[in-house]
């Protein structure tokens, strides 16, 4: 695995893998690579050669207050997982590669980027298409490849890509779970003790919504009911929102016959995690996938 440190040289290699017809897979990430990263690494295996991973904590994305400073930095394990996973590139720019000094550009998808994920951390999709559309120019992928637990952040990211004329096809892959339901998240590093087992209280309640909608449930009030309580009843856990969204522009369901997400962000202790279940009508019934 070759580790790449500029923005010209990945660009160069990134020229020649196309001149020589061949297929780039590009998964970016913010390392602390866990099991949900290498996943993705694997769908992009399945079709792509090479593959390039991007490790690059995004300051634009963190708020004044969020995490930036502590966010966990484990780059030699995750050149480690990378190297065993077989990876061919991974793109690790310094920050002030990717914004020198006078940076003044940033890219906002209207009207998405504000909702749910985006009120609660004003400007961070901004940051998030930004990050993305530049790795996006200096890799040249064909196919880009994000997990379904940060739904919001991938409709944004299709929609830029829409709206951009951008070439690279976005991948969505599953969410990827401990044995309890936990999603995987580097942010569940900061679970201490008792908060570990209180995380499960996002997966319980998507659980909750899934069981209720097989027992006949179609009602939107009454299932966000439902998550809520498992929420209220989760010790240490505040919950920020929890809501179901139609899934092409995340507003407020009405009914549960287009395919929608029901999405959750809770803080337990101080670490803000987010999870979501996809429900998709299929034929007389109507599939959960959490
Ligand atoms: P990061 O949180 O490191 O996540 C990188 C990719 O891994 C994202 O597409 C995310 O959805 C996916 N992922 C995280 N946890 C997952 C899980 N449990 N199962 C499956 N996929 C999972 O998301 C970002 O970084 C950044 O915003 C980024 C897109 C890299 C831009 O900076």
């Amino acid at each position: 695995m070759e580790i790449v440190r500029t923005i010209s040289w990945m660009k160069q290699a990134a020229r020649d893998a196309r001149r020589q017809e061949r297929v780039i897979g590009l998964v970016p990430t913010m390392g602390a690579l866990h099991e949900g990263h290498l996943s993705l690494v694997r769908e992009a295996q399945k079709q792509c050669s090479p593959v390039i991973v991007s490790i690059f904590v995004n300051p634009k994305q963190f708020g004044p207050g969020e995490d930036l400073a502590k966010y966990p930095r484990t780059f030699e394990a995750d050149r480690q997982a990378l190297e065993n996973a077989g990876v061919d590139y991974a793109f690790v720019p310094p920050a002030e590669e990717m914004y020198p000094a006078g940076f003044r550009t940033s890219v906002t998808v209207e009207g998405l980027s504000e909702r749910l994920e985006g009120r609660s951390r004003p400007g961070h999709f901004r940051g998030v298409a930004t990050v993305v559309l530049k790795l996006f120019e200096i890799v040249q992928p064909h196919f880009a490849f994000f997990g379904r637990k940060d739904a919001q952040q991938a409709l944004i990211l299709r929609q830029m890509a829409s709206d951009l004329n951008l070439d690279a096809q976005m991948v969505l892959c599953p969410i990827i779970r401990e044995a309890d339901g936990l999603a995987l998240s580097s942010r569940n590093a900061y679970l201490k003790g008792e908060e570990r087992r209180a995380a499960t209280a996002l997966y319980r309640s998507l659980e909750a919504t899934r069981r209720e909608i097989g027992a006949g449930e179609r009602d939107v009030a009454r299932l966000l009911g439902a998550m809520r309580s498992v929420m209220e009843a989760a010790p240490g856990v505040a919950l920020d929102y929890a809501e179901i969204v139609d899934a092409d522009r995340f507003e407020p369901a009405v009914g549960l016959r287009k395919a929608c997400y029901a999405l959750i962000a809770a803080r337990v202790g101080t670490t803000r995690l987010i999870d979501n279940a996809l429900i998709e009508p299929e034929g007389d019934t109507i599939r959960v996938t959490v």
